[in-house]
């Protein structure tokens, strides 16, 4: 029986401009499991978000392989990769990132445009995330007329929007106070336990911390559990 959803194997980035390379992540490792939702933490600079990027399909590893639902990811061609961020990866930014001129409804209706899901599923999905964040009254809000907290949630909801495997959350709560912040953490964790999902989210705030299964720390390209 296989739990795994993630598995990074030994992987490595290097940056470089041909004269001079750095080394920012050094023989990552790491497994996630179905329902597990993963923290990771660390100091600036330390490589946290390149990990999220090579694991979302955004940059490739320069050493080292990821594997998302037993699929390699980052051998697959260009067009490949873009179905594999459409409908496997769910990214939650710092900022929400919302397209001011899309209602609330639409935010999410283009996603399942995007992933080729059906009309009437996408409906049916798109309704019914906004009910569980509790978007129900706004779907037809403009960004510019919802508050922080709300516009986070609406970027949740578009996260799990095309039911992705794995959901990559860069620091979501740096923009909202702790109790907004703490809420966006609890409805990440509800819907990575009850779809079964794959979380890892990068946070410099650790009251969030107890939200979740495990805790990593990235130092210096290194990750180690806490
Ligand atoms: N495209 C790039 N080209 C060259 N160097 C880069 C590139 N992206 C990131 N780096 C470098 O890689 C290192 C890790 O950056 P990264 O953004 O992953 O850090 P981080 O842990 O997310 O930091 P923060 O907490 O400040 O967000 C830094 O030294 C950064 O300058
Ligand atoms: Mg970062």
């Amino acid at each position: 029986m296989e739990q795994s959803i993630l598995e990074l194997k030994s992987v490595s980035k290097d940056f470089g401009d041909g004269n001079s390379t750095i080394r920012v992540l050094k023989k990552i490792n790491l497994t996630v499991n179905k329902g597990e939702f993963i923290a990771i933490v660390g100091p600036s600079g330390s490589g946290k978000s390149t990990l999220l990027s090579i694991i979302g399909a955004l940059l490739t590893p320069t050493v080292g392989e990821i594997t998302i639902d037993q699929q390699i990811v980052h051998q697959q061609y260009n067009k490949k990769l873009n179905q594999i961020r459409a409908k496997k990866i769910g990214f939650i930014f710092q900022s929400p990132n919302l397209i001011p001129y899309l209602d609330v409804y639409s935010q999410l209706r283009i996603v399942a445009h995007i992933a080729k899901i059906d009309n009437r599923q996408g409906e049916r999905r798109a309704q019914e995330l906004l009910k569980r964040l509790d978007l129900s009254h706004r779907m037809r809000n403009y960004p510019n007329e919802l508050s922080g907290g709300e516009k986070q949630r609406v970027a949740i909801a578009r996260a799990f929007m095309s039911d992705p495997s794995v959901i990559l959350a860069d620091e979501p709560t740096a923009s909202l106070d702790s109790v907004r912040g703490r809420n966006v953490v609890e409805m990440i964790s509800q819907e990575v336990k009850s779809s079964n999902k794959a979380a890892i989210m990068v946070t410099h705030d650790e009251r969030m911390l107890d939200l979740c299964d495990r805790v990593y720390n990235m130092e210096d390209g290194l990750l180690s559990q806490k």
